[in-house]
């Protein structure tokens, strides 16, 4: 696990930027895994404002993200896939972008559906992290045993409190949600970890220990051989 301190948030967004051109430009029809939340936000206005200049062009690209509410309907404004519509797909052109169906009547069939398809796209190339206050990636929450595939999880207290700022009054905040398993994810050929902010400075460090914790769902990452995490100073605890 590769460690990238920046000095600013905006340093970390060019660093991800980059590692994003550079695997457009060396395999423009890549299969891209993204997350949501606040800290891929200065990453994706960074490459709408490349793509703009036409410095990346993206419409080879297919895009698969990490996980959603559910259930939740397409059109809420907190769904991942209004998330993505508004900082992302409504101003940059992919070849696809999926995103789980907040809406399925099966979760568990939209769930293998959903492998199935990162499947037979041949596995993602780059997959972009974020890390919870608590350790957790996408949204597998911190546990003693994890599916392999993609499943229907209950999440954790941390994270639901974490998350409410984004829900207003009398709006209904999902407790459970659709993530992506760990296969898909270390079957990833490469995965950058944006991390911002001093609240993460306590699960940075005890991602960085030098240990795994089998209820540290990131610090499973140690068995990746490409992960890059790249974090600002404030993260960093600096
Ligand atoms: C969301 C996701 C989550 C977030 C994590 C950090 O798609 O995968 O694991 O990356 O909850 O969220 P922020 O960036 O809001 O601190």
């Amino acid at each position: 696990m590769k460690k990238i301190v920046c000095n600013t948030y905006e340093d970390v967004c060019r660093f991800a930027a980059d590692i994003f051109a550079q695997q457009i430009k060396d395999k423009p029809d890549s299969i891209l895994g993204l997350a949501t939340g606040s800290t891929p936000i200065g990453l994706y206005n960074e490459l709408i404002r490349r793509s703009e200049a036409g410095e990346i062009d993206f419409s080879a690209a297919r895009t698969f993200n990490l996980d959603e509410y559910f259930p939740i309907k397409a059109s809420h404004p907190q769904s991942y896939k209004s998330f993505m519509e508004k900082h992302l797909f409504s101003k940059v052109k992919f070849a696809n972008t999926r995103i789980f169906n907040g809406e399925a009547a099966n979760p568990h069939a939209e769930c293998a559906a959903y492998d199935a398809e990162i499947e037979a796209a041949g596995g993602i190339d780059l997959q972009l992290l974020g890390i919870g206050v608590n350790g957790h990636i996408a949204f597998i929450e911190p546990d003693t045993s994890y599916p392999l595939g993609s499943y229907l999880v209950n999440l954790a207290e941390d994270t639901l409190e974490a998350n409410s700022r984004f829900f207003t009054d009398g709006e209904e905040q999902p407790v459970t949600a659709l993530s992506t398993g760990l296969s898909t994810i270390f079957r990833a050929r490469h995965l950058i970890m944006l991390v911002s902010g001093t609240n993460k400075v306590e699960i940075i460090k005890k991602l960085f220990e030098g240990m795994i914790h089998t209820d540290i769902p990131a610090s499973l990452l140690h068995l990746h051989p490409n992960v890059t995490v790249i974090m600002d100073k404030a993260a960093n605890g600096e």
